[in-house]
């Protein structure tokens, strides 16, 4: 196996081979909720977006904030009391209701009309607005995200890095050099951090290593 260290330091896997053609379906992640097989959630929130928050947000008020696959994600209710504004986007209606029962947050619900069988819940205070469907009924991801930002929106992405060979994911490992083919054309890739997120979980999908790595987008006028 060729490995060798991309510019953020993190080993680079030259073959993503064994998870190239693997898809985690809508069903599969309805079934991750259902059974409670949801260890992707962190209840006090990711610790990387808590520190590199001010880069983010670069001191600014009333943001428009995008959640893609946000889950239950309890940030959501941190940036929403910060005075942001927050939008969401999660295939699982268990997910989005969870978020607002733990919240005690009251919502209500409509129809999204353009995109069939879609629903919007939206807190009544108007500030988080979940919409329940599949990112792809949307756009394709990386297009999506880079038509969604303006000249100064900065994006926070978080990828992780460990032997693809060793696990098939979710999560997927995503290479630097993947985020500079999807991102490069359009934005400038900061490499902010990466953390060692190794744990007992990650020993036992037969891995000796798991990172998280941080990078800031910017979108680059023409
Ligand atoms: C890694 S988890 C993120 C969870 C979130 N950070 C939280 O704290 O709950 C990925 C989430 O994306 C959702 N998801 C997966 N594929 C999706 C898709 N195509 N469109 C919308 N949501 C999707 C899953 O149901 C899951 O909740």
């Amino acid at each position: 196996m060729e490995r060798s260290a991309g510019a953020a330091g993190v080993p680079e896997h030259s073959d993503i081979g064994a998870q190239k053609n693997r898809v985690v379906t809508k069903e599969e992640w309805l079934q991750k909720w259902e059974m409670r097989n949801i260890g992707f959630h962190k209840q006090q929130g990711h610790p990387l977006l808590q520190k590199h928050l001010d880069v983010l947000l670069s001191g600014r008020s009333g943001l428009r904030i995008f959640f893609p696959l946000c889950g239950k994600a309890v940030e959501m209710k941190w940036l929403a009391d910060m005075g942001h504004s927050v939008v969401g986007v999660e295939v699982s209606e268990q997910a989005l209701k969870e978020f607002f029962a733990e919240h005690s947050l009251p919502y209500c619900e409509e129809p999204v009309p353009e995109i069939s069988g879609a629903k919007k819940l939206q807190s009544t205070s108007g500030n988080i607005s979940l919409y329940c469907c599949s990112i792809y009924d949307l756009s394709s991801y990386a297009s999506l995200m880079i038509t969604l930002m303006e000249e100064n929106s900065s994006y926070l992405l978080v990828t992780v890095s460990y032997d693809p060979n060793k696990h098939e994911g979710p999560p997927f490992y995503v290479p630097e050099s993947e985020i500079k083919s999807l991102f490069g054309s359009h934005c400038e890739i900061k490499y902010l951090e990466k953390v060692d997120d190794f744990s007992e979980r990650h020993r036992q999908w037969g891995l000796d290593y798991f990172l998280e790595v941080l990078y800031l987008l910017k979108l680059v006028s023409d």
